[in-house]
């Protein structure tokens, strides 16, 4: 037995992470080893609840569990609680934070029926196929901020430690050696000294990968290649901030962001988390695209519990439910039929032959 914890959280994760459920239980009816799953309160539900969007017992919660599959949090609803208080503040970045969830892999393929539903042209995307490796408790998002007085100002620090360049780099060197054996680091060594160190560190790491091929890259010039030749990429490996803008930027290779999934890891342990967010527009519409979640829980399956074939078993799934012409509202064009988040959730069933 092993646990799991459930946070659906808040807008859209309330609806999308019940049909990523109903996959999980599907395709591991017939498994040795069951997955046992634990619900808990997080982010702006949790607020309003407990009146704390990490609540203790949640956190202990995912201390214990093997894996963590969650929604998302924030929503308008918080938008005007101080800012140390609002979910994504004081829920997901000190979840990510007291897991040591160090390392956030983004993987951004394109499946071929949707090659058309991308804004950029399908000879740019055809055979876009990588990972970005996203730094992801360090930096800009944890260092010193505040605000000063006199003049008015306000001021964040990104600051990165030698240990903490070095694991992710290593992370993103094991990476390609798995793969085409392609590393693009990213940073901005023209300007910052962090991105200085972090250049040295990935020399250094690069010693120990003799057999893959590495390259740095300025992030703006990233952003540019990203849409300019995305076929270049194999594997990216950045800081926390650069990863945070140039993942929603490579979403959109893949046809939308509601495709995109992701896993936060620290060794076997992980997080996995659509990576759209709340969606508070069309929160509480049934129509919200669950695809992202199932493919965060096939992520899960793959890197917590080491079951490759249960988690090839969904993305098949997923890429026959597409082929068959299924699409949710995001990935639909003018006139097509938009099937609702539920919908959706029984048609990946159905591929699956539940
Ligand atoms: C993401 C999100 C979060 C981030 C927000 C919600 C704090 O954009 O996971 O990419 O910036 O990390
Ligand atoms: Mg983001």
């Amino acid at each position: 037995m092993a646990k799991v914890v459930v946070l659906p959280g808040d807008g859209i994760g309330q609806e999308i992470v019940p049909q990523a459920l109903r996959v999980l239980q599907a395709v591991m009816a017939d498994n040795p080893v069951k997955l046992e799953y634990e619900e808990h309160l997080v982010g702006g539900a949790a607020i309003d609840a407990l009146g704390y969007a990490l609540p203790q017992e949640t956190l202990k919660a995912c201390q214990k569990a093997e894996a963590i599959l969650l929604g998302a949090m924030g929503g308008p609803e918080w938008d005007n609680l101080p800012a140390a208080e609002r979910p994504e503040m004081a829920g997901l970045l000190p979840l990510r934070k007291a897991l040591g969830l160090y390392a956030n892999i983004r993987p951004i393929r394109v499946f071929p029926a949707l090659i058309s539903a991308s804004t950029l042209k399908p000879e740019v995307i055809r055979n876009v196929d990588m990972v970005v490796i996203r730094e992801l408790t360090g930096g800009l998002y944890f260092g010193d901020k505040g605000r000063k007085d006199n003049p008015p100002s306000a001021f964040d620090t990104l600051i990165y430690s030698d240990e903490e360049i070095r694991r992710i780099v290593r992370l993103g060197f094991q990476t390609a050696q798995q793969r085409q054996k392609k590393l693009c680091s990213v940073d901005k060594a023209n300007v910052l000294e962090s991105s200085r160190l972090w250049r040295e560190v990935t020399l250094d790491v690069a010693k120990e990968f003799p057999d893959v091929e590495l390259t740095h890259m300025y992030v703006d010039n990233a952003a540019m290649q990203l849409v300019r030749y995305p076929e270049q990429f194999d594997v990216i490996v950045t800081e926390n901030m650069f990863g945070d803008i140039l993942t929603d930027l490579a979403s959109m290779l893949g046809g939308s962001i509601g495709m995109l999934a992701s896993a936060s890891l620290n060794g076997l342990k992980g997080l996995y988390e659509p990576a759209h967010g709340s969606a508070p527009d069309i929160a509480g519409k049934n129509l919200a695209n669950p695809l992202a979640t199932i493919l965060s829980a096939a992520l899960m399956l793959r890197s917590t519990f080491g079951l490759e074939e249960k988690a090839q078993l969904i993305e098949r799934a997923v890429e026959q439910v597409l082929d068959k012409g299924l699409r949710t509202a995001d990935l639909a064009k003018a006139g097509e039929r938009i099937l609702s988040t539920s919908e959706m959730g029984d048609a990946v069933l159905e591929a699956l032959g539940k």
